[in-house]
C-alpha cells in the first residue's frame, strides 16, 4: 500500500531535480518591445506624418555648399557602397530577409521607414534610398531612445526620425539644426528646430554603436569607446574631428578646443580611403571630373586623418648590459576613440619592422607583406578577433556574440610591442619602422566584393575588371639607427 505514494514523491523529487539537471541555462536576451520599436532589429522610431521625408538634391538648391561637402561622403555613399552591398547580401542569405533592416536602419534610414528596400541591390530605388545617411536622415532625428534600447545604451538606429508635421494648412517641413534659428530661417521651406542634440556624440551615437541583432552584444564601440575616455570629460565631440578640416581636427585633439560655427564642415571624413577612390574611380568612368575631384580631395583628407592619428616611439631594450629586444611603443595621439575604431575585427593596423647591420644585410624582419596582399603570419596587428556562439573564430556580424580578444589602442593610450634582438656589443642596428593601415585583409575584400549583388557591376561602375591588391597607407613611418 506505501510503494504507491512512494513512487510518486520519487517522481515528483527527480522532476524537480531534472530542471537543474537538464543543464544548459537560458540566454539572457534582452527582450525588445516591438510596440516602441516597430522596425526592429533596427532600433529607428519615425514620428509619420503626411509631410514628406525630401531627397538632397532639393536641399542643395538652398545649401549648396554643405552637399558639395556631404557629396562622395561615406554618409553619401553608405547605400551603394559595394563592400556593404556585398555584406548585406550575405546576411540575407544567412539570417533571413528581417536582418535586412537592422543594416539599413543605419545604412539608409528613411527608405527603412518608408518601406523602400527590398533586399540587396540597387534597382529602381529612389534618389532618397539610394542617398543613405542624407540630409534629412540627420536632420530628421528630433530626439534619441539611448537609454530606452534593450542594452540601455545607444545601438542599432536608437533614433527618432521627424521630417515635419501637420499644420493648419497642410504638411510642415520642421529641420533640426543646432543654431537659434531666426525668422527668415528655411525660407519657407522648412521651418527651423534648435536641437542642442546636434552639437553632440549622442546625434552620432545611434549608428556609431552596432550591437548584435539579437543578444545586443556590442560588435562596434566607437560611441562607448569615446564616451569612456578623455575627449568625453574634455566636451570634445565626434563632430569637432570629423566635420572640420585637418587643422582644426588637430587643434580639437591636441588642445581640446570646440571649434567655431564657420569651421564645421559637412566631410564626415574618417578613414576609409578605400571608398573614396572607388567613388573617385565611378566618377571617372562616368566622365564627370569635377565629381572625380571632389572624391580625390575626401581620398587625401581621409589619409591625411590617418597619418595625424598615432605616434611611433622606438627604444632598445638592455639585459645584462646586451642588446636583448626593441620596444616599439605606438601611441594613440589624436583619434578621440580607439585607434582603429569600429569594424575592428575587419580593418587592419599593424607594424611592418625590419632591422640591418651596418652593412645593410637583413637581421629581423615582421609584418611584411607579399606581392598577392598576404601578409607574414608572425604580424603585430592591433585589432579585435570575433568568435560566436561556440566561441570559434568568426567574422561575419550576425554570427559574432563575443571577441577572443581586443588589441585596439584607447584614445590618449599607447601600446608596446617587443621584438626579440639579441645582438653582441658593438654592433650598430637600422631600425625601419612602418605603422600600416588597410581597410581590410586581402580575402575578406576579394569575399565581399565577390558577393555583391548583380545590379552593382562592378566593371561598369568603377572600371575594375578584377579585384585589385587592396592599397595600403603608412600612417607612421620610422628610421632609427641604434649605434649598440
Ligand atoms: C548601428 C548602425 C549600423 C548597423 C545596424 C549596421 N551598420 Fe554597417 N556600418 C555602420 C557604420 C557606422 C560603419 C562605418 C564604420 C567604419 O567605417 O569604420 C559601417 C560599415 C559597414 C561595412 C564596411 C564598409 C566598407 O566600405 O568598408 C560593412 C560591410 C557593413 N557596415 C555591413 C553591414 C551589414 C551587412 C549590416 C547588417 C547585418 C550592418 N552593416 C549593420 C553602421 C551600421
Ligand atoms: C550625419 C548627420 C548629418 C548629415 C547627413 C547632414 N548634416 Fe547638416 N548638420 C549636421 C550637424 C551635426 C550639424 C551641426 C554642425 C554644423 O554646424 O555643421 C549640421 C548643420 C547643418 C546646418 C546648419 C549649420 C550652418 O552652418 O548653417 C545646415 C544648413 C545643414 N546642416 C544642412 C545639411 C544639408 C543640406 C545636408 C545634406 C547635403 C546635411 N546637412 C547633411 C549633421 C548632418
Ligand atoms: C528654399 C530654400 C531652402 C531649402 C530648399 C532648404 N533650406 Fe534649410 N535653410 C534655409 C535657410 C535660408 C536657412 C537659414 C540658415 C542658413 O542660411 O544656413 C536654413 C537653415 C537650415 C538649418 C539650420 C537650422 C538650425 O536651427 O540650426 C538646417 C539644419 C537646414 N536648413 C536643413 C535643411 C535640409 C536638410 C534641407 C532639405 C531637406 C533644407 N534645409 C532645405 C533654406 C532652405
Ligand atoms: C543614420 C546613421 C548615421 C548617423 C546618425 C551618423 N552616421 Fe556616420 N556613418 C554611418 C554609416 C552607415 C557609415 C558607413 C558607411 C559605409 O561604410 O558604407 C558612416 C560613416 C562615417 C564616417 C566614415 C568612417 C570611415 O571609415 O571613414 C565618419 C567619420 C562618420 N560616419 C562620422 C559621423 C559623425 C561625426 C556623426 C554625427 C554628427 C555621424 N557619423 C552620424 C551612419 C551614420
Ligand atoms: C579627437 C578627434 C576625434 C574624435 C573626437 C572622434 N574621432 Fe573618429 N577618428 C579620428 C581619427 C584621427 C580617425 C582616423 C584613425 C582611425 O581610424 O581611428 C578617426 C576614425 C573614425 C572612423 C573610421 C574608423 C576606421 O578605422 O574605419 C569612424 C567611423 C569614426 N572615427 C567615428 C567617430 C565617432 C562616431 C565619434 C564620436 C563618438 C568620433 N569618431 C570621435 C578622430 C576623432
Amino acid at each position: 500500500m506505501k510503494t504507491k505514494p512512494f513512487r510518486i514523491l520519487l517522481a515528483a523529487a527527480l522532476m524537480a531535480l531534472s530542471i537543474p539537471l537538464s543543464g544548459v541555462a537560458e540566454k539572457n536576451i534582452p527582450p525588445v518591445d516591438k510596440d516602441f520599436y516597430p522596425y526592429a532589429p533596427s532600433l529607428i522610431k519615425w514620428e509619420k506624418t503626411s509631410a514628406e521625408f525630401t531627397e538632397p538634391q532639393t536641399c542643395a538648391g538652398c545649401h549648396p555648399q554643405k552637399y558639395e561637402e556631404w557629396t562622395n561622403s561615406m554618409h553619401a555613399l553608405a547605400f551603394q557602397d559595394p563592400i556593404y552591398q556585398g555584406e548585406l547580401s550575405a546576411a540575407i542569405k544567412a539570417v533571413g530577409h528581417d536582418i535586412a533592416r537592422q543594416c539599413e536602419g543605419c545604412h539608409s534610414s528613411a527608405a527603412v521607414v518608408l518601406g523602400e528596400i527590398k533586399g540587396a541591390g540597387i534597382t529602381g530605388l529612389s534618389p532618397l534610398a539610394m542617398a543613405g545617411v542624407s540630409c534629412d536622415v540627420c536632420h530628421s532625428i528630433k530626439d534619441h531612445t539611448h537609454w530606452q534600447t534593450p542594452s540601455h545604451q545607444p545601438e542599432n538606429g536608437s533614433m527618432i526620425l521627424s521630417p515635419g508635421k501637420e499644420g493648419p494648412d497642410g504638411p510642415v517641413l520642421t529641420k533640426y539644426g543646432p543654431f537659434s534659428p531666426d525668422e527668415e530661417c528655411g525660407m519657407g521651406f522648412h521651418e527651423c528646430v534648435t536641437s542642442p542634440l546636434h552639437l553632440t556624440s549622442e546625434l552620432c551615437a545611434s549608428c556609431h554603436q552596432v550591437t548584435h541583432y539579437e543578444t545586443h552584444t556590442p560588435l562596434e564601440a566607437t560611441y562607448t569607446e569615446w564616451k569612456t575616455g578623455p575627449y568625453a570629460v574634455q566636451n570634445i565631440h565626434c563632430q569637432d574631428c570629423h566635420m572640420v578640416e585637418i587643422d582644426t581636427f588637430k587643434r580639437s585633439a591636441d588642445a581640446f578646443i570646440r571649434p567655431q560655427r564657420q569651421e564645421y564642415h559637412h566631410y564626415f571624413n574618417g578613414a576609409n580611403f578605400l571608398l573614396y577612390h572607388l567613388a573617385e574611380l565611378a566618377a571617372k568612368k562616368a566622365g564627370d571630373e569635377d565629381l572625380a575631384a571632389n572624391a580625390h580631395k575626401k581620398f587625401e583628407m581621409s589619409v591625411a586623418r590617418l597619418q595625424a592619428a598615432a605616434e611611433v616611439e622606438i627604444s632598445p631594450v638592455y639585459r645584462q648590459d646586451k642588446l636583448a629586444e626593441i620596444k616599439v611603443r605606438v601611441k594613440n595621439i589624436r583619434a578621440g576613440h580607439n585607434l582603429p575604431t569600429s569594424l575592428t575585427n575587419i580593418r587592419q593596423m599593424w607594424l611592418e619592422v625590419t632591422a640591418r647591420d651596418a652593412k645593410g644585410a637583413l637581421l629581423m624582419s615582421s609584418g611584411s607583406m607579399d606581392e598577392q596582399g598576404k601578409l607574414s603570419t608572425d604580424i603585430r596587428i592591433f585589432n579585435s578577433e570575433g568568435q560566436n556562439e561556440g566561441f570559434h573564430f568568426a567574422i561575419d556580424p550576425w554570427e559574432i556574440e563575443s571577441f577572443s580578444s581586443h588589441n585596439t589602442i584607447p584614445p590618449k593610450g599607447y601600446r608596446d610591442v617587443f621584438y626579440g634582438l639579441a645582438l653582441p656589443k658593438g654592433t650598430p642596428v637600422t631600425l625601419e619602422v612602418k605603422l600600416r593601415y588597410r581597410q581590410a585583409d586581402q580575402k575578406v575584400a576579394e569575399k565581399l566584393l565577390g558577393l555583391v549583388p548583380e545590379d552593382i557591376h562592378l566593371d561598369a561602375i568603377y572600371g575594375l575588371k578584377e579585384i585589385p591588391i587592396l592599397p595600403v597607407i603608412d600612417m607612421v613611418s620610422k628610421v632609427v639607427t641604434i649605434n649598440n
